[in-house]
């Protein structure tokens, strides 16, 4: 039994949607309930329904084998399992964002708010500027608009939330997709069944030209 860990809302779904696709489907996880577990004995898994940013955690301390997580969380809290494919979906940007018109003063500690602390100093850092954080939860683009900080680092998908709250992308930091991930003991000991896995995936993403 292979243990899936999918997170949450409109990512999961299309997850889901590529299991089921190459043969991985469990019929009962489409119908309405509030179940957050689902098992198919015939195809061999069993998935479970997490919050996005939790994918990692039950992945790493083998409660997932494997799991889908975004590149933000992969590399914020730099969980310890195996990053196995990049699968194209739920693209966006992580990147600093301030009010327009706004021009940055060189030499001034920067105040940054962010759900991306450790990205935010890592970036700082990377281009030697002193920064203070203030750690929100949501609703970052608030933080400079109340004057309380002076950028945001987030994630821009579409841009609109920036656009509609006269906000702006003043630089790009990485780019941000979902990654098949894998717990490292799992992958020792179900080495076949992940790797044949990885495979019908990859070979469907390339059908699909992602
Ligand atoms: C995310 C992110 C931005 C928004 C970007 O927030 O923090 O606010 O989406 O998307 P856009 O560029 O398409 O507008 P989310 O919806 O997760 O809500 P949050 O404010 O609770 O973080």
């Amino acid at each position: 039994m292979l243990n899936i860990a999918l997170p949450k809302g409109r990512l999961g779904n299309k997850v889901y949607e590529i299991f089921e696709k190459i043969g991985y489907e469990c019929p009962e996880i489409n119908e309405k309930s509030r179940k957050l577990i689902f098992e198919n004995e015939k195809t061999g898994v069993r998935y479970f329904w997490v919050k996005p940013s939790d994918v990692a955690i039950y992945v790493e301390h083998g409660a997932a084998d494997i799991g889908v997580a975004g590149k933000d969380i992969l590399l914020e809290y730099t969980p310890d399992v195996y990053e196995l494919l990049d699968l194209g979906i739920g693209k966006c940007r992580m990147a600093v964002a301030g009010k327009k018109d706004t021009r940055d003063k060189i030499g001034k500690t920067l105040t940054v708010a962010t759900k991306f602390p450790n990205i935010a100093r890592d970036y700082y850092s990377s281009i030697g500027r002193a920064i203070d954080i203030i750690e929100l939860h949501g609703s970052i683009e608030l933080a400079p608009i109340l004057g309380m900080s002076d950028v945001i680092v987030d994630i821009v998908e579409t841009g609109t939330t920036l656009r509609e709250n006269n906000l702006e992308v003043k630089t790009e930091i990485v780019d941000i997709s979902a990654r098949f991930i894998a717990n490292k003991s799992s992958f020792k000991f179900k080495t076949a069944e992940i790797e044949a896995l990885t495979e019908k995936i990859a070979e469907y993403l390339k059908r699909e030209g992602k």
